[in-house]
């Protein structure tokens, strides 16, 4: 297991195949398991596989920001993904954007256990909750009254093997 989680990486370029739906399932079963805080589980999760919705939104989003519309920049924020997972946070609910976090991070794990990868992505979040030409979009996620969306995953089969990127392990002070 640790070998595993050692290897994941973020996967930006994917193929066209399905994830199985109990897959997914088990997938988000997994991350709704996440430890947060008293149990509240202020989150909301809304799971798209429709490739017509998402390549909607991803022509949006390259008409309203061309300069971004092309590859790499593309790929960090509407990669070709068949599936998004949109996690919302109880605006209400104390650590609930921590608890957000926390459950992202379990999805792309068990994606990864999985032989699936995943990108969690906080500027399409970002881009939904401001992009005006993408409000229809985002109101069609349906998040209840209250929330906010704080991420989008990406996830699919990888479709490359990106390299591990380098990590400060001096930020780790013991005391
Ligand atoms: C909260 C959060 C937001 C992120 N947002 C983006 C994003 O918008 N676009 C992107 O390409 N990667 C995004 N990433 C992925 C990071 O860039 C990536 O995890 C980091 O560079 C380390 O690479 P690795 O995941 O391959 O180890 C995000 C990661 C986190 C945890």
């Amino acid at each position: 297991m640790i070998e595993k989680m050692m290897e994941r990486r973020s996967v930006r370029h994917y193929t066209e195949q399905m994830p199985c739906r109990s897959d997914i399932e088990e997938i988000l079963k997994c991350g709704v398991y996440s430890p947060n805080a008293l149990n509240a589980q202020g989150w909301e999760i809304r799971v798209l596989t429709n490739a017509e919705t998402i390549e909607n939104a991803r022509n949006i989003f390259k008409n309203v920001m061309p300069e971004r519309a092309e590859e790499p920049a593309i790929s960090h924020a509407f990669p070709n993904a068949p599936v998004y997972i949109f996690i919302a946070n109880d605006t209400e609910s104390p650590y609930s954007e921590k608890d957000c976090g926390i459950l992202a991070a379990t999805i792309t794990y068990a994606a990864w256990a999985k032989g699936l990868g995943t990108l969690i992505m906080g500027s399409t979040a970002n881009y939904y909750n401001t992009i005006p030409e993408l409000k229809s979009n985002l109101e069609e996620l349906n998040f209840s009254a209250g929330y906010k969306l704080q991420l989008v995953i990406a996830l699919g089969y990888p479709a490359e093997t990106p390299e591990i990127k380098p990590r400060d392990f001096s930020k780790i002070q013991w005391l």
